[in-house]
């Protein structure tokens, strides 16, 4: 099985939106069997909160059921998945801050790194945004999670 875990601020916008459009693409290529996905957040801002309102609901728009609630990343998650997404830049630089030697560094990707649009710099953080960037971030989501997918399949042969 692959691991893929996504992961943002407050694990209540971005990450949990990620894992559902990730979730959506795994199932509609049939991978469900050789790929599984979950999210966190390097805050403890809104631990055991349902995700934001406005998200789930432009994600539902779209036919992307959010599930799950907001929890913190630690550093076993390093360890135990194979790919860790950050949205932002400040997001890749604290879950590498958790480990002492960089030696998950090759895990640990920015979510841009597989947008085809190569004007995206990051995931904005869409929390203090009106609805307009909720549907940005699902827009970029999707160019990202396509591009990242591509990648998994070639890497693992699936
Ligand atoms: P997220 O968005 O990192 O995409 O879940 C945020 C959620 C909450 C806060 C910031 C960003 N906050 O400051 O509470």
């Amino acid at each position: 099985m692959v691991k893929v875990l996504f992961v943002c601020l407050g694990n209540i916008c971005r990450s949990p939106a990620a894992e559902a459009i990730m979730n959506k693409f795994i199932e509609n290529q049939n991978l469900k069997d050789k790929i599984i996905c979950d999210s966190a957040g390097t805050s403890a801002y809104h631990v055991g909160e349902k995700a934001d309102h406005r998200m789930r609901k432009v994600a539902k728009e779209k036919s992307y059921q959010i599930e799950g609630l907001s929890r913190q990343f630690i550093l076993f998650d390093l360890e135990k998945f194979d790919y860790i997404i950050a949205m932002d830049d400040q997001n890749y630089k604290d879950i590498l801050s958790l480990s002492h030697n960089n030696q998950y560094r090759e895990k640990v990707f920015r979510l841009k790194e597989f947008c085809k649009d190569k004007s995206i710099t990051e995931v904005p953080d869409p929390y203090y945004q009106g609805i307009d960037g909720f549907t940005s971030v699902i827009n970029i989501l999707e160019d990202g999670c396509h591009g990242l997918l591509e990648k998994i399949k070639k890497d693992k042969a699936l």
